[in-house]
């Protein structure tokens, strides 16, 4: 017997449901233990320094120190969409930073190829304005991209992500080269990746009281990550960590490799300028799911789902936001036209297309719990309920969807996950501008 519906020429067809998980995209059979069990299994790995999708990048920064207060620093922001500059200082008496001067512009490389003196240029612009205004001459600088760090704090771009064209960069020091630029130079420049700021700007946040076993950063917006707090100890493949004590790590979560791609994430993924990289950030990210989306609904306008006008249509749109995906699913209406609701005019189809594109937001929200579980798990922390593990997360995908809720389902996989293991976790909205409040607390903590 099928449950199957009738197709416009009578025969039976599969349910959407059936389509998707026949292309092995799979959202309700995902297999939570052994992707857990597969992601801790990388950490090992690329602790010790051994072949591993995820980098482990140590930071060479811990969180724990006393806040230098009340002395505005300068602080660099550079996300995957844009670029800001400002000062930050911590007011005594106060958990909230002081965040002034600010100004934002668009992340050079981010729409077209950027020269590396333009490149650098543009960084340096914003520190020679905010440079009057900063009492401490050290510079704090959140650069959301795969960096291998040194002990001195500097940052090696390893590859660029969220498409970025600016290729000379890849390879260099991007705290040497900004400095090269600088005058008068710096005491000191640290680059530090986002999800690192997130776990400082939400420790610094803190409530008075507050007590946690452990940290996390996690970041879920144009592209993916988490950091947490690793013993020394256990970083095997580095021989100049400070002996005894702790940092953080830069999993390079998005690199993760050790999960299937459905035909959809494989046709997607071959059309990005990084084929083959970041195979998990391509499944959950908001630089993607746009793409993931077209994909699918291209596939399914072939295989009959829709009506003639409606295949046509999908099969001539070139490229598709993840904010279109995101409204058209959640029936959300703005100023500006969305490229489906002119495609998918009928109801039938409109319904037809929702059916088939909301998974794809559903199976990137149940891999954010998948993921996350396994760095609470990796934390070792939560293990008394009267100190859980602290996931401090920022970032549009995870906060701003509207297909589906993110910090509803995360929330609900996660306590079936977890809750059985009794380990205990608080997922924390992290402080406004954390990346540059967190760059301002590295830069700031006295050790
Ligand atoms: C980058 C990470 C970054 C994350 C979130 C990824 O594409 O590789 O370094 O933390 O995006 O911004």
């Amino acid at each position: 017997m099928t449950t199957g519906l009738r197709s416009r020429k009578g025969s039976t067809m599969r349910t959407p449901e059936e389509f998707l998980e026949d292309n092995g995209f799979n959202t309700r059979m995902l297999d939570r233990t052994q992707l857990v069990a597969a992601f801790n299994r990388e950490m090992e790995e690329g602790l010790a320094g051994r072949p591993s999708s995820l980098k482990m990048l140590p930071s060479y920064v811990s969180p724990e120190g006393e806040l230098q207060r009340d002395v505005p620093v300068t602080v660099l922001d550079a996300g995957g969409t844009n670029l800001r500059g400002a000062t930050v200082e911590f007011p005594t008496g106060s958990d909230v930073a002081r965040i002034e001067h600010k100004e934002k512009g668009e992340m050079p490389g981010a729409t077209a190829y950027v020269s590396p003196d333009d490149f650098y240029a543009t960084f340096a612009a914003h520190v020679t304005r905010t440079a009057p205004f900063a009492k401490n001459p050290a510079i704090g600088f959140c650069f959301s991209y795969a960096c291998e760090t040194n002990p001195a704090g500097d940052g090696k771009l390893l590859h660029w992500t969220k498409q970025i064209q600016a290729p000379e960069i890849i390879g260099q020091w991007v705290g040497a080269e900004l400095i090269k630029r600088l005058a008068p130079k710096p005491s000191r420049l640290l680059v530090l990746n986002d999800t690192v700021t997130t776990l400082l700007a939400g420790k610094s946040a803190e409530k008075p009281g507050a007590h946690y076993s452990a940290y996390i950063g996690f970041i879920l917006g144009t592209g993916t990550n988490t950091a947490y707090v690793e013993k020394n100890a256990n970083i095997t493949k580095i021989t100049d960590a400070p002996v005894g004590g702790s940092m953080v790590i830069n999993a390079e979560s998005g690199g993760f490799a050790k999960i299937a791609q459905s035909t959809f994430d494989k046709a997607m993924d071959a059309k990005t300028h990084d084929a083959g990289a970041q195979i998990f950030e391509k499944m959950i990210a908001g630089a993607y799911l746009g793409r993931l989306g077209l994909e699918v609904l291209k596939a399914a306008a072939k295989d009959g789902f829709f009506s003639k006008e409606a295949a046509q249509g999908i099969q001539a749109l070139g490229s598709l936001e993840s904010l279109h995906l995101d409204n058209f699913c959640a029936d959300f209406k703005t100023d500006a036209p969305n490229p489906l609701d002119r495609i998918f005019t009928s109801a039938t189809d409109r319904a037809m297309a929702r059916r088939l594109a909301t998974p794809v937001f559903e199976r990137a929200a149940i891999l954010t719990a998948i993921h996350l579980a396994a760095f609470i798990v990796k934390t070792g922390g939560g293990t008394n309920p009267s100190a859980p593990v602290c996931v401090c997360i920022d970032g549009s995908t995870y906060y701003k969807t509207r297909a589906v809720s993110f910090p509803t389902i995360v929330q609900a996989e996660l306590d079936k996950m977890l809750g059985p293991r009794n380990i205990s976790f608080e997922l924390a909205v992290c402080p406004d501008d954390a990346p540059m409040v967190g760059a301002a607390v590295a830069v700031l903590l006295k050790r």
